[in-house]
């Protein structure tokens, strides 16, 4: 019996849900049978040529952006995604129908013929894909900065800085503006041109650069103005720095402006919330709770600089080379397709792909740290 023929009746004995069972043959009742049976490539590289080819690569890298690569990948990994599409626990259509005609053994062989092949080559990165978002944003700030400052701090009075601010609700602002849900001169109509992972970015980049500390302004009571901030921190933290992302940190903020904004509140600015707090304030009342917040020190509310960096680090306590997490198949991700890291991990984000671990690991993510996630990841030889 030659040995493909050998492996074959060796898997269809050890698989008892396989369709064509087969009477286990003597020779395998002599030795103990092997947790699992171990795949063979040489069958799987038939069913890959045949099946798998045209999409995946002749050598295992897949031929359009967006498809996994998978030369080099882990074994228990690719077992482990075969049987999710056969047993519909992740979702796409091609893949299912493909792993539901496929034997335990065709997985098993696939699976092992796969994992061997040598990783593919780095495919290197297209001419706007930058490192972080923070060099994104940096690289989309140009039309702002001689009102706003390049490090955020705004210089002139009535201009707020946007230097440490909460990324959420810049991001929210930024988009208010560009729908026109908040009033603003022609100032803002650069914002346009931004897309919506520009926003992130651009927020990611002024959250984390260094507010700078005010002078105090002049006729104003600031210790009166402390009394009257206490119905605010609950929201907006006690020395005016937000808990909440989306919340708007006060701290260190242009006088000019604070007073400005909590006046708007009464007017054009639609926020019930704020409206609701605002409402009792004199205008002297208004002048002291902005000059409080104004001498407040703030800080950088994100630190897009080293976020990335960060993050893989975290995601390398799973996915690093040579971690084995017994009972749980890690996929190897260093030089993976980039488009395809992306769809994946905003698949278990938005909760199209079922991973607990992954969907906890991702929801704090929005799209361009995703993105920046990739291309780290696509961009590393493959381990
Ligand atoms: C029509 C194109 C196509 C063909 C043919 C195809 N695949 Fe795929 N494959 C894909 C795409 C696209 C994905 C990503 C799907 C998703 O998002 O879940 C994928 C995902 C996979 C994954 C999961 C990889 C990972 O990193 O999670 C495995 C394993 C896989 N395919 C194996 C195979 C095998 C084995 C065959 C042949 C028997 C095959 N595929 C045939 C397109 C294809
Ligand atoms: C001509 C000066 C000027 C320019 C240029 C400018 N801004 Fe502004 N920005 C302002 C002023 C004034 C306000 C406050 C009044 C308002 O809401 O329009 C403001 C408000 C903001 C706010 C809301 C801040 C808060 O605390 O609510 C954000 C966010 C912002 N700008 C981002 C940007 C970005 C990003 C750009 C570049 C695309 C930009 N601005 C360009 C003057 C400017
Ligand atoms: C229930 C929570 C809550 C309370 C209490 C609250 N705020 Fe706010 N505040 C918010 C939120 C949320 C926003 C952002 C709203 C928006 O997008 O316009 C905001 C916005 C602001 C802004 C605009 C900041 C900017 O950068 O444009 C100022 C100023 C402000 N609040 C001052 C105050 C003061 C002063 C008080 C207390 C008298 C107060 N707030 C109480 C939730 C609160
Ligand atoms: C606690 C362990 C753990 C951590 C930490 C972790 N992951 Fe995962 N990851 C997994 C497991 C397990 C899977 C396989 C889940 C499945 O079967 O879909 C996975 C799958 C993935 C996939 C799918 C790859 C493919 O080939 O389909 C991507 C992409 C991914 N993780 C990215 C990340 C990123 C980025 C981080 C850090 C922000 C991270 N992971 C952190 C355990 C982890």
């Amino acid at each position: 019996m030659n040995r493909l023929l050998l492996a074959l009746v060796v898997a269809l004995a050890l698989t008892a849900c396989s369709k064509e069972e087969a009477p286990p043959p003597k020779a395998a009742a002599s030795k103990p049978a092997p947790e699992r049976a171990p795949g063979d490539p040489k069958a799987g590289q038939k069913l890959a040529d045949a099946q798998c080819k045209t999409c995946h690569g002749a050598d295992g890298g897949a031929v359009a952006p967006g498809i996994p690569h998978l030369a080099a990948q882990r074994e228990t990994y690719l077992l482990a995604a075969l049987k999710a599409y056969k047993e519909g626990k992740r979702a796409h259509a091609a893949l299912k129908v493909i792993a539901e005609h496929m034997s335990e053994a065709d997985i098993r062989n696939v699976s092992a013929y796969y994992a061997g092949l040598p990783p593919v080559g780095i495919v290197h990165a297209a001419k706007d894909v930058h490192a972080t978002p923070y060099e994104r944003g940096k690289s989309r700030i140009a039309a702002c900065v001689k009102c706003h400052g390049e490090d955020g701090n705004a210089g002139a009075a009535g201009i707020p800085s946007l230097a440490g601010q909460q990324a959420n609700y810049l991001i929210i602002a930024l988009q208010e503006y560009v729908r026109g849900e908040r009033k603003s001169g022609p100032t803002h109509s650069a914002m346009r041109e931004l897309t919506p992972v520009d926003m992130e970015a651009v927020a990611l980049y002024f959250a984390s650069q260094t507010p700078g500390q005010r002078t105090p302004p002049q006729n104003v009571d600031p210790g009166a103005g402390a009394q009257l901030s206490a119905v605010c921190s609950g929201c907006h933290g006690v020395q005016g720095i937000a808990a909440d992302s989306a919340t708007p940190n006060l701290a260190g903020q242009d006088f000019n402006y604070l007073v400005d904004a909590i006046k708007a509140y009464r007017t054009t600015r639609k926020r019930e919330k704020m409206r609701l707090y605002i409402t009792g304030l004199s205008d002297a009342d208004i002048r002291n709770v902005a000059g409080f917040y104004t001498m407040q020190k703030s800080r950088p509310s994100e630190r897009g600089q080293t976020m990335v960096r960060d993050l893989t680090d975290k995601c390398d306590r799973c996915h690093g080379a040579g971690v084995e997490l017994p009972g749980m198949p890690v996929p190897k991700l260093r030089g993976q397709d980039r488009d395809y890291l992306m769809m994946a991990i905003r698949a278990y984000r938005d909760d199209r792909r079922e991973s607990t671990t992954m969907h906890k690991m991702s929801l704090p993510y929005g799209d361009s740290i995703i993105e920046s996630i990739a291309n780290y990841y696509s961009g590393q030889p493959a381990n």
